[in-house]
């Protein structure tokens, strides 16, 4: 089929080259000259495994093209998706302007039926303002033409997001007109083998679906931090009960890992945007604020362990720092808990020398340089003349260190464990203190 996509961020890129692997014909149109020329010569603007083949492939092949050019584009399409970004304004609502303003484009150009696709994590009832966006430009135009607004939530995880996208485990389509689910059950076709993976809904029920998703999912993670921060208290350690709750099918074992707390470009936003959602429709959703409140205050776990380490007195200290992606395969830093971390280090008087796989010239796009932040080439490096070590992005790479080397080259031997990768008894029979997050038990003996 003939695709269409506006934006080529995460969503965008990803859906575009899944699309395009899958034998349809499709062009992404972007405002940025510079990104659309990288993406012609096969510069990927994002990390995520597995991507820059199949761009590259699918360019080289002619079933993936990029443009700056709307109207070309919207010609093209007879499925046209809409995969923008929707940052939180000031108050933490999703920012539509750069949806409402593809919606107008498209209004601008239109000239025969086709779909409107929303795959950007809109609040409820954007679909009718983007139905009315377009409709509006086009009686403007006095263009009589027919189109429908779907929407068809994204559901894929950063570093697996090609895997996602190729093998979704549902396909969310928002839509009363059998025409576009028609043309929407064609395009995903190829997806929906073996058993049909579609749910059709409503517009509203799919928008709301998306939010849902995630909104359990940040539960899931703020209820385990909780938990943990009681085990501490009460003497328990938290990854036995993780187990002991994970085996219930009814709870299961994804999502339920205490840590530094949950960041990234979706669950932060998306918690606070369905909270003001139903704000806005009169219902103080007071769960959803308290997964927020829950996952702000996890953030600063790492920074009191340590300042209580040291007596409250962190000045003149260097601490070491594993990982600063929000999570493992990503160099994406949007809300992660390193940079509160960091932050709250600095603030204090201390100094930081870290080290991740990925993150590198991210952390120096948003901090530059600065007198109390050396960025290391391995992991090792940054136990250089430092004090302890805090553990906070769960690398492979990070998963079974030479403790003994640790201990060795660590001024006050002690590990600041934000993900519990390691066992407390290992890294305490190598002289080394252990801080894990929730495991009060595992350090008595
Ligand atoms: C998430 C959703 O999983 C995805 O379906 C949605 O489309 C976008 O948001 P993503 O933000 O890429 O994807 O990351 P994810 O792997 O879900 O992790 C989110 C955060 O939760 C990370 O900071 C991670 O460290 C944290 N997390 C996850 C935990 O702290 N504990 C867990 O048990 C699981």
């Amino acid at each position: 089929m003939k695709v269409t996509i506006f934006g080529t961020g995460y969503v965008g890129l990803v859906t575009g080259a899944c699309l395009a692997e899958m034998g349809n014909h499709v062009v992404c149109v972007d405002v940025d000259q510079a990104k659309v020329d990288g993406l012609r010569n096969g510069v990927i603007p994002i990390f995520e495994p597995g991507l820059e083949p199949i761009v590259r492939r699918n360019y080289a092949s002619g079933q993936l093209d990029f443009t700056t050019d709307p109207a070309p584009a919207i010609a093209h399409g007879e499925l046209i998706f809409i995969a923008v970004g929707t940052p939180p304004d000031e108050d933490g609502s999703a920012d539509m302007k750069y949806v409402l303003s593809v919606a107008r484009t498209i209004g601008e150009h239109l000239d025969r039926y086709a779909v409107v696709v929303n795959k950007s994590t809109v609040p409820v009832g954007t679909a009718d303002r983007v139905r009315k966006a377009i409709d509006d430009v086009l009686g403007e135009r006095g263009a009589a033409v027919d189109f429908d607004v779907v929407s068809n939530p994204e559901f894929l995880k950063e570093g697996d997001a090609v895997e996602d996208c190729l093998r979704p485990d549902r396909i969310v389509v928002g839509s009363s007109s059998e025409r576009a689910v028609a043309r929407l059950r064609k395009l995903y076709a190829p997806f929906n083998r073996n058993h049909d993976r579609m749910v059709v809904m409503d517009e509203r029920s799919a928008e709301l679906t998306k939010y849902a998703a995630n909104a359990m999912l940040a539960t899931k993670i703020s209820f385990m931090n909780e938990i943990a921060n009681i085990a501490e208290r009460v003497g328990a350690d938290v990854e036995l009960v993780r187990q002991g709750i994970g085996a219930d099918p009814r709870i299961g074992y994804h999502f339920i890992y205490p840590g530094a707390g949950y960041g990234g470009s979706c669950f932060p936003k998306d918690v606070q945007a369905l909270e003001r959602i139903a704000r806005g429709h009169g219902y103080d959703a007071r769960l959803l604020g308290m997964v927020e409140a829950v996952n702000a205050q996890q953030k600063t776990r790492l920074f009191a362990q340590i300042q209580k380490h040291f007596d409250g007195d962190v000045a003149g200290k260097t601490v070491a720092l594993w990982g600063l992606a929000f999570k493992p395969n990503t160099d994406d830093m949007r809300e992660a808990p390193s940079r509160r971390l960091m932050e709250a280090l600095w603030e204090a008087g201390a100094k930081v020398r870290a080290y991740d796989p990925e993150a590198r010239a991210e952390t120096t796009r948003i901090y530059g340089e600065r007198d109390d932040l050396v960025l290391c080439d391995n992991a090792y490096d940054t136990l250089q003349g430092a004090d302890v070590l805090a553990l906070v992005t769960e690398w492979k790479a990070f998963r079974s260190p030479d403790f003994a080397r640790i201990e060795a080259v660590l001024k006050n031997p002690a590990i600041f464990d934000g993900r519990n990768l390691y066992d407390p008894r290992v890294v305490e029979d190598a002289g080394i203190a252990y801080y894990g997050i929730g495991r009060g038990r595992s350090l008595q003996r």
